[in-house]
């Protein structure tokens, strides 16, 4: 860094948005990683987010798979393993172009998972193998863009692309990362992409758990709830208040995102970063990271003496996924609960998914949110979100400190 004159902010991708401001060192490395992605190829060869994977303690895959078929639109499509995990797959077949969800479910020797050893260090997680693992991202030429950033110092599992194209997919993943213990994975198919296994890894569910995805389904399908439900559109992270903007550059360095905005919320002490798709193609093709910090160290909270649960939910858990977002169809009601969202929280009440803290927003305030409480299964908050006339945000400012003193609620932090 040459000088400390604040550079000018760098919006080649959209306007920067918030009331969060970033240190010099954020706006220079911002500029200088969006020039080297475009110098390098990069971008445009980074597509789209192709799937996210969710991992989950050994026997508990199928409870997994019925609570995600319920509370979202999506469908069993197969499962396979390999010689350390067990995988799932999860389509919204109404437009495959939409990120699939993989779960899986390690076979054995919990020493050996990365994520043992991150969930030992959570006083939370302690025991548990479940984790949001991290995206998979479409990639049009894997071998570029394994030696872009292998050139730019980037951390893999492996030092070779794994698969093959006979197999159909070839993919490579970073080392988990320390901003976020996330991992970023970057795949390429050679057929129709699509998620195409050998046959011979395939794993026969039981009819009997066959016929139970297939009720979740139709009782979703009866129930007029399944075409209200729409695809992800966000996955937020949480992560300790002095890695705010590293996290935020390092997906900058990774992937096709690029930084939208930073809304400081005071009443909670932190902020939400959302970074979306530089292609600005729709949220449920490509959805946005959203990465929540808080302002203050935990060690500071009896000087600042205000709430702050981002900061207390990664001591607890650990750096990691928070929520993941589903939007709702968008109706043209006006009564103030009668709207597609609250007909999808009724639903879910009555299969015994609630939320702590209810429902915020209104159709005046251009969406309506909530808040799901905390799967047991999957370790994450699931959020439902529906916009009103072509609102483009992802919240109002009083609905995410609303929402973020709810999720306090569930996790029972302390302050
Ligand atoms: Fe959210």
């Amino acid at each position: 860094m040459a000088n400390f004159e604040i550079p000018s902010i760098d919006i080649r991708y959209g306007q920067y948005n918030g009331t969060k401001t970033n240190s010099y060192y954020f706006w220079y490395y911002l500029k200088e990683l969006y020039d080297w992605r475009e110098k390098t190829g990069l971008i445009p060869n980074i597509k789209k987010i192709d799937s996210i994977t969710i991992q989950v303690d050994i026997g508990t895959r199928v409870e997994a798979i019925k609570e995600i078929l319920l509370m979202a639109a999506y469908d069993y499509l197969y499962t396979f393993e390999n010689e350390h995990y067990v995988t799932s797959v999860l389509e919204y077949k109404k437009d495959l172009q939409v990120p699939a969800i993989l779960i899986r479910e390690p076979k054995g020797d919990k020493q050996r998972d990365i994520f043992a050893l991150f969930n030992t260090a959570a006083e939370n997680r302690k025991g548990s193998l479940k984790r949001y693992i991290g995206e998979s991202y479409l990639v049009s030429d894997i071998d570029d863009v394994f030696n872009i950033q292998n050139e730019a110092g980037t951390r893999f599992f492996t030092n070779t692309v794994q698969g093959s194209k006979k197999d159909g997919l070839r993919w490579i993943e970073t080392q988990t990362s320390i901003y976020t213990q996330n991992t970023v994975r970057y795949v390429q198919y050679y057929n129709n992409q699509t998620f195409n296994i050998n046959t011979d890894t395939i794993v026969e569910e039981t009819t009997e758990t066959l016929n139970e995805f297939a009720s979740i389904k139709e009782e979703l399908e009866s129930a007029g709830i399944n075409e209200l439900l729409l695809p992800i559109d966000h996955i937020a992270t949480r992560i300790f208040h002095q890695d705010r903007e590293d996290a935020i550059l390092e997906i900058v360095k990774l992937t096709h995102h690029y930084p939208w905005g930073a809304y400081g919320i005071d009443e909670m002490d932190s902020s939400t970063n959302p970074t979306r798709n530089v292609y600005h193609m729709a949220e449920k093709y490509s959805p946005a990271k959203v990465f929540t910090a808080g302002n203050t160290g935990d060690f500071l909270q009896f000087i600042a003496q205000k709430p702050n649960p981002t900061e207390v939910f990664c001591i607890n858990f650990g750096r990691s996924l928070h929520h993941i977002a589903y939007d709702i169809k968008e109706d043209e009601e006006t009564a103030p609960d009668n709207h597609n969202i609250d007909k999808v929280i009724n639903f879910m009440t009555k299969k015994g998914k609630t939320s702590p803290g209810g429902l915020t927003g209104s159709r005046a305030e251009g969406l309506r949110q909530i808040f799901m409480k905390r799967s047991e299964l999957t370790g994450w908050v699931t959020e439902y979100v529906e916009r009103f006339e072509g609102f483009h945000g992802f919240f109002t400012r009083k609905n995410v400190a609303f929402l973020t003193e709810a999720a306090g609620k569930d996790e029972g932090l302390r302050f």
